[in-house]
């Protein structure tokens, strides 16, 4: 293996292998081991109609098709088929952790960290909370209930003892939530030392809403920091439209930005300047956000990160365009710190977990650039992140294997 600051990467040849057991070398040269992808926002009840309905802005967007969808998790077959598929197409994909929303639905927010306990997901998950919902109001919960099944939600979640799931305080937003829901809220999660999830500054409609419904306050960041919910296990998602003073506030918390460059464009959201984020040092992931993100894929994220920066770069040429290898790390290193989980997970340290991507370069999407991988970086042992063969053009069929806490989960053993 080798490493610098920021990244660590496996990397083996198998050609001496092949020698000495006359193994073909063609079948086995130039696969490497990477870290396992981070997905710090996605929305696995979402998943049933990723890709479907893109043609409307958010909110309206939520009322018109997200919200329906959502409260047919009340049914848990339902749910039970979603959740196996989304946990299994994340998983093939390279996803070895995903902090999840589920739904407002206690018992099937409970079966989702128990599909991923089974198929051996690291996971956060989030029963979502939200008490204002004024176009499906069977769609919504009182303060009080909220309240009381978040903390069902957490404690059922604690007793089973998953290793690698664990619940996260989940307020939709703040136009979904009351002042007194969020109050309750932060106070579970400062109590129980919590994760907490939410979304933030994603669009500027969204932005005035909550500057109407939240006067006394001095910016939306300051709403959720007002209400505790702004630490450094909080990871919110978007903030395409941040101040530099609601920077400022995340930095000095520690919370962090799930960058979601997918959902962004295709919801016509906003672009997020990542480099902005980064220089105000905020930790920052990046998300999928299924479904105003349409793929499940990690790897889709990279793409659209460097897109959503090139877009910046044609809209002002002095723009610092990000590296791939920066985007890179954002989807391993970055998640991992942006979900205050770096302590287990996020690149090969010495005595992290071993969450990993058996990758082959030789799959079908990437035997067009193989002349250039393999005269030029897999000849050695080493492997240069700068020519890293798999996120312009790599899929699911590039990862091999993938490993979760040193435990191979892809393929998918069949179980009983
Ligand atoms: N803001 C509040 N809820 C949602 C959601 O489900 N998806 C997105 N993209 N933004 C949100
Ligand atoms: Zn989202």
């Amino acid at each position: 293996s080798c490493s610098n600051q920021h990244l660590v990467f496996g990397c083996f040849s198998f050609d001496s292998l092949s020698q000495k057991w006359g193994f073909e070398a063609l079948a086995v040269t130039h696969e490497f081991f990477m870290p396992g992808m981070v997905d710090t926002h996605i929305h696995a009840s979402q998943y049933s109609y990723a890709g479907t309905a893109l043609d409307l802005p958010l909110l309206q967007w939520l009322n018109t098709y997200t919200f329906p969808v959502e409260a047919c998790y009340k049914d848990l077959e339902f749910a039970r088929n979603v959740y196996t598929h989304v946990v299994k197409r994340t998983l093939r994909n390279g996803t070895t952790t995903a902090c999840y929303f589920a739904t407002i639905h206690t018992d099937a927010s409970l079966l989702l960290g128990q599909i991923a306990n089974d198929f051996g997901q690291r996971a956060l998950v989030g029963k979502v909370c939200m008490d204002t919902n004024n176009f499906v109001p069977h769609y919504r919960e009182t303060p009080e209930e909220s309240h009381d099944e978040t903390n069902r939600f957490i404690s059922e979640m604690l007793k089973k003892k998953y290793p690698l799931v664990r619940p996260v305080v989940t307020p939709r937003f703040a136009l979904s939530c009351s002042a007194a829901l969020l109050g309750h809220l932060g106070e579970i999660a400062q109590n129980n030392h919590l994760h907490i999830q939410s979304h933030i500054s994603e669009t500027k409609e969204e932005v005035k809403l909550v500057k109407e419904l939240f006067p006394d306050y001095d910016s939306y960041t300051d709403v959720y920091h007002k209400h505790n919910l702004l630490t450094d296990k909080t990871v919110m998602a978007h903030g395409c439209h941040l101040t530099d003073e609601e920077l400022k506030l995340f930095r000095e918390k520690g919370a962090s930005v799930a960058h979601c460059p997918n959902s962004n464009i295709s919801l016509c959201s906003g672009m997020l300047d990542a480099r902005r984020v980064l220089n105000h040092k905020v930790k920052l992931g990046l998300g999928t956000d299924v479904a105003g993100g349409y793929s499940p894929s990690m790897l889709d994220a990279v793409r659209r990160t460097l897109d959503t920066s090139k877009a910046l770069t044609i809209q002002d040429p002095q723009y610092q365009t990000l590296t791939f290898e920066e985007v890179f790390r954002l989807a391993t290193l970055g998640g991992s710190q942006a979900l205050s989980l770096d302590e287990h997970t996020g690149n090969f340290q010495v005595g992290k977990d071993f969450d990993a991507l058996r990758v082959n370069p030789r799959g079908p999407k990437l035997l067009r650039s193989l002349g250039v991988v393999k005269s030029q970086v897999c000849s050695g042992s080493f492997f240069s992140p700068s020519l890293f063969p798999l996120p312009p053009s790599g899929d699911d069929r590039n990862i091999a294997e993938v490993y979760v806490a040193g435990k191979r989960v892809v393929p998918f053993v069949e179980r009983p």
